[in-house]
């Protein structure tokens, strides 16, 4: 979700106001997904670095936006059957942000739609720190660590993102060219959309687009595709 305050900057106004903007495009977007019948949506909220690198006073701002937020959204998630799931090192967050959380994640458990996951102070790589402190924590407690057994399924469970299905397609917004430290490992295969329209102006329909673009690219995951009409051997 970038270009909040380069959104902000172009009206004279300051980058809080393109964050408050940008919860506008979340709404939207969550209500089309979800009635696209997409069974997984992952946005990139706050990323480590933000955290680290952003003045107090744009961080404080975000923090409270993000309650409000998981407060007065929540009638949107259970109209919608969205189930909200939440992946980074939250136990960094404020207090009231864990507790809003926590109360959030409980009170839509039992929907059965799609998964909105949020990412709050994310970071791929430290993810897959915790990903590998986990699987040799797991087997130091499970016979010790000559039975430790690792393949990509055995990453692939201690990921955060472990009960999410594959992801297909990446939206980076703003029109930047990078990754930013989101979801390195499971982007191995997905297929990644740039556009130019920075996140407060996105909508449910400028997702309808990228979908739509998704839809004509050749995903070939390594492989070739037989030229049309040939006959399978
Ligand atoms: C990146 O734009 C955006 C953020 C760091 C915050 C994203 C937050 C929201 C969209 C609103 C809150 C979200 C929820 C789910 C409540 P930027 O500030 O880096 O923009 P720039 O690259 O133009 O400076």
């Amino acid at each position: 979700m970038d270009g909040n305050g380069r959104w902000a900057r172009r009206r004279h106004l300051p980058r809080i106001a393109g964050h408050r903007q940008g919860v506008k495009s979340v709404h939207s977007v969550v209500e089309t997904a979800s009635n696209i019948g997409l069974s997984a949506i992952t946005l990139y909220a706050f990323s480590a670095e933000n955290f680290l690198r952003r003045p107090h006073t744009e961080i404080s701002f975000l923090m409270k936006l993000l309650r409000r937020y998981l407060k007065e959204e929540l009638p949107l998630m259970q109209r919608n059957n969205v189930r909200l799931s939440f992946i980074g090192r939250h136990q960094l967050l404020p207090q009231e942000v864990q507790e809003r959380i926590a109360w959030a994640k409980e009170e839509t458990s039992r929907n059965t739609g799609m998964v909105m996951t949020l990412a709050l102070n994310y970071g791929s790589r430290s993810e897959l720190v915790d990903a590998f402190k986990s699987i040799v924590h797991t087997a130091a407690n499970n016979g010790g660590l000559g039975h430790l057994h690792i393949d990509e399924e055995t990453i692939n469970r201690h990921l955060y993102t472990h009960n999410l299905p594959e992801l297909d397609l990446l939206i980076r917004t703003s029109g930047e060219m990078r990754l930013s430290n989101f979801l390195l490992w499971q982007a191995a295969y997905a297929e990644i959309y740039v556009t130019k329209t920075f996140w407060p102006d996105f909508r449910g329909t400028h997702l309808l687009e990228a979908i739509q673009e998704f839809q004509k690219r050749e995903r070939r995951y390594g492989g070739l595709i037989e030229p049309h009409g040939a006959a399978a051997q």
